[in-house]
Parts: structure tokens; C-alpha cells; sequence
């Protein structure tokens, strides 16, 4: 593991090898994209992942650190009303986003050459900072995401994704591979490893990854996994350790279930009942030894405590009626082959893990169908519920829609709780 743990290139090593392999391939057509993001329900769950205490608003400012060839093009797009800078140090990536700014005349969209650690000179601070796939590459990661958090709002939200280490082992051990064949960065080489991950033996640890990445085989993605000059992976404890330093504060996965003790197969484990004298902490870190296979860490990130405690989500506490469930883009009900007693089974396409279902009854299903990102939970209660069922639904309701939530089924819009907080 020591790979994992420590990177061994220099910065500039890493900007050569951006330039010369930009990440991730370069696209020229994001039309697909913009459809996509032209649905606003889509845009709203994806504003109260970050914000569910906030209202929604589509103006804010975005920091992309470490943007690549796409990703802030494809923000400037999918925020049109937002104002979004890109950050890189690599020209290249930079030129291939100012080709599509140009596409398609993204004037809310700013790319400059800089390096994540400088982000200070940017001299103004930003609502969301996005930094996914970046920080695990750079020599000095705390140094990166330390200037990152002083450009950050009070009340700003930042997504950060890094490589986990368990289920990066094969791609560790190709690592290694290469390096002690000599083999760098070259389009012979990676032509000649695509040539040799056909041969891969059956059972090997690089095989999960490249089944659950099916294009790993273009140059840009194997490049970057397999031959990069700078790569760390970080534990879901080291994830912690990383945020503390850096004084930030850890609000949520951005896909949770995997990580949770009440979804897929973990509550039918034998040690159930020691996993719940866990703290959240030490639940993540034990399920993330027992699934055994997950490659990155993907959260959302506060500046403080108290911006954190903003947006908790509590359905121990008050005020969990209020909560204005809001459906995640990515799921899907299914109706068809159900289990017995099962009304749907409700499915988020985005979880790889296949355990990850929830097969729902009539009740719950009525609740479901009623959420439209506008009513509040005591309101669904009483409109699906007749008078006399209520008590009993607002105590189905509770464990329900906390079920929706950690399945990532749903996120919610608490922003009706906060009439006292500008
Ligand atoms: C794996 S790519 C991820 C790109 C993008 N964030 C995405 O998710 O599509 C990593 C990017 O970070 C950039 N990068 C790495 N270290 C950097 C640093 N210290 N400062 C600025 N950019 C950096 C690379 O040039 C590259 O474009």
C-alpha cells in the first residue's frame, strides 16, 4: 500500500503529464449535457444536496479547481445564471475548455492558468467549490485544500471526491507494475498495457475496476490511473484527518447508502447490533473495510461547525416535519418482478453496489407518489392519510422518508425551517 498512501512525482512532473494526457478526454459536444440539465427538478436536488437549509437560487458563484478539459464548461452550462471560474495548471486542458466556451458562448464562464495551492490569487471568494479528482494528485494535498477552504464563503459548500485505497489495490498493483518495468507515460506504452489488461488473469484485483469502468480503456482514463507521476489514496478515517486539517467540516456523501448502516445488506449483518454503538465516523470506516471495493470518496464539505449544523439533516430533533422531500434525478421505481408485500422497489441508478434497493409497501408507496418537491412531509402525511390513520403515519412517515434519504432517493429542502436566519 505504500503507493497509496504516498505519491512520489514532483508538480511538474504532474503539469507535463496533464499536458501531454489531458483528463478526462477531451469532448467538443456537450448538447447531451445541457438536455440533461435543462430539467430543473434536476437542478434544485442538486442544489439542496449542497444547501438543503437554503433557499434555492440559481446565482452563485462556482469554483472549479483543478477543471480539466470539461468540467467547467459543463457547470457554466448547467448553471447558466451562475458565475463559474475553472481553474488548471495544464494549458492544454485549459484550451480545450476554452474551445467549448467559445461553442457555445458561455459568458458566465472564466478559465485561468493557476495552480490549486495559489488559489488565494484569485483575490475573491467563491459559494461552491468543486475539486473532484484533483487533490490526490497533488504533492501537497493539505497545502491545496487549505487554499481552497480560505477561498470559500462562510455559507459555501464544497464537492471534493479523492481515490479510496481498498478498492484502487489492482490499479496500486499495476502501479507498481509498470514502475519496476520502467515503463512512463507514452502512447506506445498505454497502447501496449491496453494489450496486456486483455490478458489479465481471472480474479485479479484490477478486475472489478475495469468491469465497473467500462471505459478504462480509452487513453486518457488509463493513463491517469495506471501510469500517473502522483497519485494517493485516502481511507474514509484519512478522509476525516484530511478535512480536519484543512479546518473543514464534513457534511454528507454525496451518495450515501453505500456507507450507511441502514441500507442494503449491512442491517442483516450478525454485528448489526455493534455497528450501532458506532459513532457516524466509525460506521463509515468499518463499511468501507466490508464492501471492500470502493475506489473514491465523494462528499460535501463545509468551512465551519456551524455552517455544517446548518444543512444536518435530523429527524431525532423537531422540525423533520417541515422537511420538503425532493426526488433525486437518478432513481427510478420499479414496478415490475417484485418482491412479496412489495409495492415498487425504488432504485438509484448511480449506486454500483447491487444490494443497494429498497423494495417498498402500499403505504410507503403513497407517500412516495406524493412527493413534488413542494409539499412538506406533514402535508404528504395528510393528504395520502385519512384522519383516523395519521398518528400512525406520521410515525411510518419518520423512518420512511429518513429510509428515502440515506438511500439517496430523496434530498430535502429545509429552507421553510429557517424564517428566523436571513
Ligand atoms: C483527473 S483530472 C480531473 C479533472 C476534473 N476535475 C474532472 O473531474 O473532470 C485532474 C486535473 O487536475 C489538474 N491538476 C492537478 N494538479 C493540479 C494543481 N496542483 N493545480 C492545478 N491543477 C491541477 C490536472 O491538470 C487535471 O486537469
Amino acid at each position: 500500500m505504500s503507493r497509496s498512501s504516498e505519491g512520489t512525482g514532483t508538480a511538474e512532473e504532474v503539469q507535463n503529464f496533464y499536458n501531454q494526457y489531458p483528463y478526462p478526454r477531451p469532448v467538443d459536444d456537450l448538447a447531451n449535457y445541457g438536455l440533461l440539465w435543462n430539467d430543473r427538478q434536476r437542478r434544485i436536488a442538486d442544489f439542496h444536496l449542497f444547501w438543503p437549509a437554503q433557499p434555492y437560487r440559481e446565482d452563485f458563484s462556482i469554483l472549479i479547481a483543478g477543471c480539466g478539459t470539461s468540467q467547467a464548461a459543463k457547470y457554466a452550462m448547467r448553471w447558466p445564471e451562475a458565475q463559474v471560474t475553472g481553474i488548471d495548471f495544464s494549458a492544454t486542458s485549459l484550451r480545450k475548455t476554452e474551445d467549448l466556451k467559445r461553442k457555445y458562448d458561455l459568458k458566465n464562464l472564466e478559465v485561468q492558468q493557476l495552480a490549486v495551492e495559489r488559489a488565494g490569487e484569485l483575490g475573491r471568494s467563491f459559494d461552491q467549490i468543486v475539486c473532484t479528482g484533483v487533490l490526490h494528485h497533488l504533492v501537497a494535498p493539505d497545502a491545496g485544500l487549505s487554499a481552497l477552504r480560505t477561498v470559500l464563503n462562510p455559507d459555501g459548500a464544497m464537492h471534493l471526491m479523492v481515490y479510496a485505497p481498498y478498492g484502487r489495490t489492482g490499479i496500486y498493483m499495476l502501479q507498481e507494475f509498470c514502475r519496476k518495468l520502467g515503463i512512463s507515460a507514452s502512447d506506445e506504452a498505454i497502447r501496449d498495457l491496453v494489450a496486456a489488461l486483455k490478458l489479465l488473469p481471472p480474479g485479479h484485483p484490477l478486475e472489478t475496476v475495469l468491469r465497473v469502468a467500462p471505459d478504462f480503456g480509452n487513453e486518457a482514463e488509463l493513463a491517469d490511473a495506471l501510469l500517473h507521476p502522483q497519485d494517493r489514496a485516502y481511507s474514509v478515517p484519512q478522509f476525516f484527518d484530511f478535512l480536519d486539517r484543512a479546518g473543514l467540516k464534513f457534511g454528507r456523501w454525496t451518495r450515501q447508502a453505500p456507507y450507511s448502516s441502514k441500507c442494503g445488506v449491512i442491517p442483516s449483518l450478525p454485528q448489526a447490533d455493534l455497528l450501532a454503538k458506532l459513532t457516524l465516523n466509525e460506521l463509515y470506516a468499518a463499511v468501507e473495510l466490508f464492501r471492500g471495493t470502493m475506489v473514491r470518496h465523494s462528499a460535501v464539505v463545509y468551512r465551519d461547525e456551524t455552517c455544517a449544523e446548518l444543512q444536518r439533516i435530523d429527524f431525532s430533533q423537531d422540525g423533520w416535519l417541515d422537511y420538503v422531500p425532493v426526488r433525486i434525478a437518478d432513481t427510478v421505481c420499479v414496478l415490475d418482478r417484485l418482491p412479496p408485500g412489495a409495492a415498487s422497489v425504488l432504485i438509484n441508478r448511480a449506486h454500483t453496489f447491487r444490494d443497494l434497493f429498497l423494495p417498498i409497501n402500499a403505504t410507503q408507496k403513497r407517500f412516495f407518489d406524493s412527493i413534488d418537491g413542494k409539499r412538506r412531509i406533514e402535508d404528504i402525511v395528510q393528504t395520502t392519510s385519512t384522519p383516523i390513520e395519521q398518528t400512525r403515519d406520521v410515525d411510518l412517515a419518520r423512518s420512511f422518508f429518513e429510509q428515502l434519504w440515506w438511500q439517496d432517493q430523496v434530498v430535502f429542502d429545509t429552507s421553510g425551517l429557517r424564517t428566523d436566519i436571513s
